[in-house]
């Protein structure tokens, strides 16, 4: 049985204040929250080992939004990921659309960060996703594939073992438009076949999450959906409280669904 993931991921957004009072609020908002769902703040790098001190004695982990392909020498203003490491962080979003768009980052440096990240016993979370027009142009399948591909042709099936796919449509992010349980769902049940065609076991035990607008109201109907193992959340986990509420729909579906 998959254990539901929630990660806020929350961009470019807080101040070194804003870290301690939002991980001061989410750990009032979980309290009664059943913990079989992990949960995971993504904070901006600065506020990374500040985070890490506000969570500790909560079960909520700690992600990073980025990290270069790099371990150490002359790369002005990049992070490594044994430095993500050393400061307590667990899970890093790699291949976000944005860092797609605006940095121009391509499947192949993305499938080195991923690499990278296995090699310092991180846990990568990738993030996939089609456009509006490719999805107009029935595409999506094909886009997600040749993204997986990228790290399955650099690392193999046993790169997957331990690691996170995020499924985020470009076009349901910061729409306030979700993709439909079902769009999301037939998605990410081609991504599980995809892999399962390398390798059966670590497809039935990868973590698939949806991102794009998801919120406290349509959490609960996309969880219920049987590959949608959580939720990349941006906007929606910046309000505690109802980031909290998206982590309970995680919790309790994921419960129904095991009994
Ligand atoms: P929104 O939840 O704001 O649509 O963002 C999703 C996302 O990009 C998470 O990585």
């Amino acid at each position: 049985m998959r254990h539901p993931l929630v990660i806020g991921n929350w961009k470019l957004n807080g101040s070194r204040q804003v870290t301690i009072e939002w991980i001061k609020d989410l750990r009032k908002a979980l309290t009664n929250i059943n913990k079989n769902c992990r949960v995971v703040i993504a904070p901006p790098t600065v506020y990374l080992d500040q985070a890490n001190h506000e969570i500790s004695g909560s079960h909520i982990l700690l992600g990073a939004q980025n990290v270069d392909v790099n371990l150490s020498g002359a790369f002005t203003g990049e992070t490594s990921a044994e430095m993500l490491k050393d400061i307590g962080v667990k899970y890093i979003i790699i291949g976000h659309s944005e860092r797609r768009i605006y940095h121009k980052e391509n499947d192949k440096v993305i499938a080195k960060k991923f690499a990278v990240l296995k090699e310092a016993g991180l846990v990568p979370v990738l993030c996939i996703g089609e456009t509006k027009e490719e999805r107009e142009a029935r595409q999506t399948e094909e886009v997600c594939a040749r993204q997986i591909e990228a790290v399955l042709e650099f690392q193999g099936a046993e790169a997957f073992n331990s690691s996170v796919i995020a499924y985020e449509p470009i076009w349901a992010i910061g729409t306030g438009k979700s993709a439909t349980p079902a769009q999301a769902q037939a998605v990410h049940k081609f991504i599980r076949h995809y892999i399962a065609k390398q390798n059966a076991n670590i497809a039935e035990r990868i973590i698939i999450q949806y991102g794009g607008s998801v919120n406290d109201k349509n959490a609960a109907e996309l969880f219920i959906q049987p590959d949608i193992d959580g939720a990349l959340v941006g906007n929606a986990s910046l309000k505690m409280e109802t980031f909290a509420m998206i982590v309970k729909a995680a919790a309790e579906a994921k419960k129904i669904m095991s009994s």
